[in-house]
């Protein structure tokens, strides 16, 4: 773990393993590298006009025992051209610079890289972003290599810098970062685990060890008969086919005043998805161990709102199967009724995010929600549409659809409202039932949201597609912790609502 502070001193004075300052290209020195500057007698700028420092944006160097200053070391990060610089720009540097640092043995990181006047973050969300990134930064991929890797040795980064008055809400914005930075890097870690380890029943235990580890949380986890019983027929139509038996989790935190609605996060948690007897392509097959990705995310949200002690009432609902193709398993064809009472014709088995989600989105409305919102890796279609950069936002309230773009905004984890029309829902019809779980080619991850929509009328609902936000492929090959930020923001901004 490590620890934060925002130290008040000269940044000269600073005894610290490593301190990072910001060089914009091609400018006279300011702010902290002109402090560095001075106190070096002109370092950088006799290094600079050497052409010896970084220029492009995350580009770092560093400089070791440079005189004049008590840091050991001095490593400069590239900040680009000042005109091209943006929030996200300095979101770069910091994690490059934290980059750079873990690959030594420094224990106590400075931070001073500037941001200009135009653009910058409020010192609360400077305070977010550090923690979020060094969380980031530090993360180890629970992996399976025999062979240890190297501990990083950071155990403490400093903020520096900052104005006096500036303080207290950098401290808050890195304490509630940090908070954040847990939850997804449980999200992660559960993202990562391969589905031989991460079934539905480990995800149900996950779920009672997070309450039993967080006395504030409570859980409830139904096995098979009983989610027979709660007349999930669409849930078990995904997990006939496969020997892992399938799990149902609630969880509740009462933060808020007795009685008011609650807010219910609601989770696909498709431990493995082969497709089923609508078998996928093997090409990057295993990448589907992620398909929980939108459960691992609501436990991370029942995570963060324990730590942080939100002044609000928040329920996780969990949908956790696996789908397989097996003798057993359901044809492409088949009839099944929704706990909601609609029948559904399967078509595409391969198409089951949204049959288990039916089901628990239709669970939700015992909670006389104040809003309901879903997660989901649903559809190949979204990332087609958003690519990686945007989580697909969806649901029947424009405001609440508002709501959640403008958290993932300022979490620096962006979303994008797609149009869910009723158009859309007019490609779920079927000929032998109330509707087809397939709506075709066209608008894929809009008409997942309308089959979605056919269970969530009269809550407010919100559905977010993260397809492609929630891991990354090829080398970098990981869970990414989001949309963890996103709905952290959205439930603070809840919680301070409340209070107001
Ligand atoms: N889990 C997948 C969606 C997915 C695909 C996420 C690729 C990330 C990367 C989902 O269950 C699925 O298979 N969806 C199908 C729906 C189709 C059959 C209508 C898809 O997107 O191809
Ligand atoms: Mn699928
Ligand atoms: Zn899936």
């Amino acid at each position: 773990m490590v620890r934060f502070d925002t130290p008040d001193q000269r940044i000269s004075a600073l005894a610290a393993d490593c301190l990072a300052i910001g060089l914009f290209d091609e400018e006279p020195l300011a702010g902290s590298s002109k402090t560095v500057d001075t106190a070096t007698r002109g370092l950088l700028r006799k290094l600079k006009a050497s052409g010896d420092l970084p220029s492009r944006l995350g580009e770092c160097q560093m400089l070791v025992e440079p005189a004049g200053l008590k840091a050991k070391r001095l490593l400069v990060v590239g900040l680009g051209k000042r005109k091209d610089f943006a929030p996200r720009s300095w979101r770069r540097a910091v994690g490059a610079a934290l980059g750079s640092c873990l690959k030594t043995r420094a224990a106590h990181l400075a931070l001073a890289i500037d941001q200009p006047d135009t653009g910058a973050l409020d010192d609360y969300y400077l305070g977010r972003a550090i923690a979020d990134l060094t969380g980031t930064a530090m993360y180890r991929v629970n992996d399976f290599k025999s062979a240890r890797k190297p501990r990083t040795t950071l155990q403490r980064v400093s903020v520096v810098g900052l104005a006096t008055g500036a303080r207290a809400a950098a401290r808050r914005g890195l304490a509630q970062g940090e908070a954040i930075a847990a939850g997804q890097s449980l999200l992660r870690d559960l993202g990562n685990l391969p589905g031989n380890i991460c079934t539905p029943r480990y995800l149900a235990q996950q779920a009672k060890e997070l309450a039993k580890s967080h006395r504030n949380l409570k859980v409830r986890v139904f096995d098979e008969p009983q989610i027979r019983r709660l007349k999930m027929g669409c849930l078990l139509a995904v997990s006939r086919g496969s020997a892992e038996p399938p799990r149902f989790i609630a969880m509740e935190h009462r933060g808020g005043a007795r009685g008011a609605a609650p807010i219910v996060l609601v989770g696909k948690g498709v431990t493995f998805d082969t497709g089923g007897i609508s078998l996928k392509d093997p090409a990057a097959m295993d990448e589907m161990k992620y398909d929980m990705c939108g459960a691992g995310s609501v436990l991370a949200c029942m995570l963060v709102a324990s730590l942080l002690k939100l002044r609000i009432n928040l329920v996780g609902l969990i949908a956790a199967v696996e789908n397989m193709p097996g003798s057993r398993a359901t044809k492409p064809g088949d009839i099944v009724t929704s706990r909601a009472g609609k029948t559904v014709e399967i078509l595409n088995t391969d198409a089951e995010g949204r049959l288990i989600l039916c089901d628990a989105l239709d669970y939700a409305r015992r909670y006389e929600p104040a809003a309901v919102i879903d997660m989901a890796t649903l559809t190949g279609a979204c990332v087609i549409a958003l690519g990686h950069h945007f989580t697909g936002i969806m649901g029947n309230d424009d405001a609440l659809a508002r709501e959640l773009v403008d958290a993932g905004e300022r979490a620096s984890d962006r979303g994008w409202q797609l149009p869910l029309t009723e158009d859309y829902a007019e490609q779920l019809r079927s000929n032998f039932a109330d509707l087809a779980n397939i709506g075709g080619r066209d608008g894929g991850a809009i008409t997942a949201g309308a089959f979605l929509g056919r269970f969530t009328q009269g809550m407010k609902w919100a559905h977010l597609d993260i397809a492609g936000t929630a891991w990354n492929s090829g080398a970098q090959k990981g869970g990414t912790g989001r949309p963890v930020p996103l709905l952290a923001d959205f439930l603070l901004q809840r919680a301070a609502a409340n209070k107001a």
